[in-house]
Formats: C-alpha cells, sequence, structure tokens
C-alpha cells in the first residue's frame, strides 16, 4: 500500500509549501492535524538536526506513514549567530514579527554593509515506515537590511535581504522563494534521500 507523508507541524502554511515541493513524489501530504495527532511535542535539542528529529520521532510513534519534521532559524552573525534555533521564541513566541525584526535592526545599527552577513537554515528531519531514520539541511546567505521590505512570506522575511535578488525573501513569489530557500533547498534533499529509500514506503 501507498505510504502517506505526516507533515509535524500544526503550520498550515508549511504544509502548503510542503505539499509544492514535494508534489512529484505522487505522495499525499498531510498535516499532524488531518492524521488526527494531536500532539504537545517540548523541543528541547540543541541543533536544528535534533529538534527536527524530536518531533518526527514523537509523530512516529501514532503512525506507520512517512513522518517529516522541519525545525528552522535566522542566524545573524553580528548577534553571535542568534537568534538561532531560538528564533520563533526570540523575544517571547507571542511578540509579533514587526517588534522582533525591528530589535535586530536595532541592534545592527552602525555594522556595515559586509558585517550584516545573515542565513536562514533548515533541518529535515523522516522517520521512515521501517523506523529508519534520516536528516537533510540547507540554508540561504542574505544580509539583514535596515528597514522591513515585502509582504510575502512571514516572520524574519521583510528584514532578509537576498543580494542576487536585490530583493527580501518577503519580495519573492512563493515559487521563487521555495526554489532558493532554506526550507525548499533542504526538502528537494529530502526528496532525493527518499527516493533511494523507495523499497520501504511502496
Ligand atoms: P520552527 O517553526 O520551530 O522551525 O521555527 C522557525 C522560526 O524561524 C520561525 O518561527 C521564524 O521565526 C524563523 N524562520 C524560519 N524560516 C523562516 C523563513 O523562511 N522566513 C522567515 N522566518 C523564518
Amino acid at each position: 500500500m501507498k505510504k502517506r507523508i505526516v507533515f509535524a507541524t500544526g503550520n498550515a502554511g508549511k504544509v502548503k509549501e510542503i505539499r509544492m515541493i514535494l508534489a512529484d513524489l505522487g505522495m499525499e501530504v498531510v498535516s499532524m492535524k488531518e492524521a488526527g495527532i494531536q500532539i504537545d511535542i517540548v523541543e528541547d535539542g540543541k541543533t536544528y538536526e535534533e529538534n527536527a528529529m524530536i518531533k518526527a520521532r514523537a509523530v512516529a510513534q501514532y503512525t506507520d506513514d512517512i513522518v517529516m519534521a522541519d525545525d528552522s532559524g535566522l542566524e545573524v552573525d553580528a548577534m553571535n549567530k542568534e537568534p538561532g534555533i531560538f528564533s520563533a521564541r526570540f523575544m517571547g513566541e507571542d511578540t509579533s514579527y514587526r517588534i522582533k525584526n525591528g530589535e535586530i535592526i536595532r541592534r545592527l545599527e552602525g555594522v556595515a554593509d559586509e558585517d550584516r552577513t545573515a542565513r536562514f537554515v533548515c533541518a529535515i528531519a523522516a522517520v521512515l515506515p521501517d523506523k529508519r531514520e534520516l536528516t537533510t539541511r540547507a540554508t540561504i546567505e542574505g544580509r539583514i537590511g535596515y528597514e522591513e521590505k515585502g509582504e510575502n512570506g512571514f516572520g524574519y522575511d521583510p528584514i532578509f535581504y537576498v543580494p542576487e535578488f536585490g530583493k527580501t525573501t518577503a519580495e519573492l513569489s512563493e515559487e521563487e522563494k521555495n526554489q532558493v530557500s532554506h526550507r525548499g533547498k533542504a526538502l528537494e534533499l529530502m526528496k532525493k534521500e527518499l527516493m533511494k529509500y523507495e523499497d520501504t514506503y511502496r
């Protein structure tokens, strides 16, 4: 029987993005909620990979489908790579991104262009039906801007300027962002890994 992919996230935006990227695997992608799995997961890992795997393993206890999870964050070099794995929790989980983004811009006041380097990092973890575990990681390099720009995307996108595009990731279309983003590239790598293990889920 053909297996589904259960994505361990409550974020509908992520599931939509992931469905687009994984479309050519020809498998149904459902969220935890759609799979009827409602659990609270404590992300207490020290790396993106550990956190992604904690989420994937937790959900894999409840299903024989392929389970995937991601963990991502923004590393600002002039802030010692903060907020990093704490990106969602930076200044408090419920603080608006207008405030979080404003604070990062403020902390970089007086920092020259070439020292405003930053990257988004994403790790994807998968647990296969036979409980084999896989992880992939990818990044996108950019610079912290001087003001928020763009309405697309979410989180830190309005202050993440990508020199090749001359735009922030909030000014890219969904398709453009998926092609170059940390999450898009990490998922592409995971797709290649999964194709190697096709025997375990087809
Ligand atoms: P996660 O959902 O636990 O992986 O948290 C990742 C956090 O990193 C998000 O809540 C955002 O603050 C930030 N982040 C990760 N990827 C992106 C992105 O593509 N754009 C903007 N912010 C991002």
